[in-house]
């Protein structure tokens, strides 16, 4: 973070200081959560569902934070703002954005595949310049401004995530830090409960657009109809990316290996680069000249852009993360989260590494799907069986609708299960992988299902 002083700090978001008898005393760092609290950070007191952060501003100091952000006096040094403290903190991100002149913001956003795709942008700006965008998701209007706080004066760009949860969300976070490019990934079904219909929700995510300066860059998907869609809504120029012809930056040539890492031919207006992705699904390719685009925009050549995508290398955890155990077990933990498209993309990597040995799907509940949740359960165990992945396991009762479609599209003998819960899947499992055997486990984040995985790694397998 800018050094600030805790006064200009309280300037900047237009709070009052109390109990604070050092004025100059220096803010390096700002966290949300108390236990993260270090020597110099500003700590931001957020009242929760459960907990309220004022209660712990005392904690935080002790570790070393120098003042609390806060909506009351919590007792030690804090900055007295009248409207919610994460409004607060949105202003100060904005403020000190302000103060770098320099730094261009990449605005992320599309229902799956933002944290893998922000991660891929910043492997590819590295190579131009310093860049802010920590591994995780920090998508939220705490998140977003707290990794803009992390940039220093030498920081040339800033990747920020952006979830969407309702229309005007995205609005708002553009307004603290306004994108020189905004890419726009996909339009799923995730959050389709709360959004109540695709459409709704590429005018949420679309709002990405609207928000680009006008010399800044929209960068659209092609395959996708509603955000190809977006250009409408475009002040600013557009680069389209995807699988399709119509694509500016495009994937040609498409190929998996047997460990369903992607490569293809990089094809832009500047050349063509051959790309070998060393991460795992065909998503990836889309990921990739999402990431391809953003990075040629800002004079990268397509041979290094190539060059960096297939050194690239997972940075956020959980999300198609492969590891193969002594024993000779490979597991895939796709357990972050789980919409019907990241699903699909899963369970179409999962088969194509089929020659490894036995495909074994460990899945479990996608939350938020509203009405649409049986159907899009069922769905997924249809493509499993289609896809002839060994064995499907569906866990809890939130998947059972999964382990019926499996079982009506023909599934037999106990090609397809349903076990209840977690534990009782682990003791499935131990009963039943071989060595050369692949393993995918994903759920939506709650369900916890990344314990699977840990107890597959642990365990005597
Ligand atoms: N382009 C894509 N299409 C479909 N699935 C994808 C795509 N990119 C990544 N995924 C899969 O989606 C899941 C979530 O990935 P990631 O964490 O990058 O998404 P996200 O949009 O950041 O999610 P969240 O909304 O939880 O922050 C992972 O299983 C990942 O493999
Ligand atoms: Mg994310």
């Amino acid at each position: 973070m800018i050094e600030m002083d805790v006064a200009a700090v309280a300037a900047a978001v237009g709070g009052t200081l109390v109990d604070c008898p050092d004025r100059a005393a220096a803010v390096t760092g700002a966290v949300a959560d108390s236990r993260l609290a270090a020597a110099g950070d500003l700590y931001v007191a957020i009242a929760g569902e459960r907990v309220d952060g004022h209660d712990f501003a005392a904690a935080a100091l002790a570790s070393g934070a120098v003042v609390t952000l806060g909506s009351r006096p919590t007792g030690g040094p804090t900055i007295v703002v009248a409207d919610d403290p994460v409004d607060a903190l949105g202003r100060l991100a904005s403020h000190v954005l302000g103060t770098l002149p320099d730094a261009r913001v990449v605005a992320i956003t599309g229902s799956s595949g933002k944290t893998t795709t922000k991660d891929l942008v910043a492997t590819l700006l590295e190579g131009i310049g310093p860049t802010v965008a920590p591994a995780g998701s920090f998508n939220t209007e705490v998140g977003l401004p707290l990794t803009i706080l992390r940039a220093t004066e030498e920081t040339r760009f800033l990747v920020l995530e952006m979830g969407a949860r309702g229309i005007g969300h995205v609005a708002e976070l553009c307004a603290i830090a306004p994108p020189d490019v905004s890419v726009a990934l996909n339009v799923g079904s995730a959050h389709l409960g709360e959004f109540g219909g695709r459409e709704a929700i590429g005018r949420a995510k679309g709002e990405i657009i609207e928000a680009l300066k006008p010399d800044g860059l929209a960068v659209l998907n092609a395959d996708d109809p509603i955000v190809a869609g977006m250009a409408a809504r475009s002040a600013a120029p557009v680069v389209t990316f995807g699988a399709g012809p119509a694509a500016d930056v495009r994937a040609v040539g498409l190929t998996l290996d047997g460990a369903a890492r992607a490569s293809f031919t990089l094809h832009t207006s500047a050349g063509d680069a051959d790309v070998h992705l060393g991460m795992v699904g065909e998503h990836m390719a889309s990921n990739g000249c999402a990431a391809a685009a953003v990075a040629l925009h800002f004079g990268m050549t397509p041979a290094r852009a190539a060059e960096l995508l297939g050194a690239a290398q997972p940075r956020s955890r959980w999300r198609m993360e492969v590891t193969t155990t002594p024993g000779g077990v490979t597991v895939v933990n796709d357990s972050y989260n789980a919409n019907p498209e990241s699903m699909r993309a899963a369970l179409r990597s999962l088969a194509a590494m089929s020659s490894h040995g036995h495909t074994i799907a460990v899945l479990g509940e996608m939350r938020e799907l509203g009405d649409d949740s049986i159907a899009e359960h069922d769905a997924v165990g249809r493509l499993a069986v289609r896809l002839d992945i060994a064995k499907t396991i569906a866990v809890g009762q939130g998947a059972r609708a999964l382990y019926l479609g499996a079982a009506q599209e023909g599934s037999w003998n106990d090609e397809a299960v349903f076990v209840p819960d977690v534990d009782a899947a682990i003791e499935l499992l131990r009963g039943l992988v071989q060595p050369g055997d692949v393993v995918l486990v994903k759920a939506s984040r709650s369900i916890g299902l990344e314990a699977v995985a840990d107890a597959l790694l642990e365990g005597p397998t």
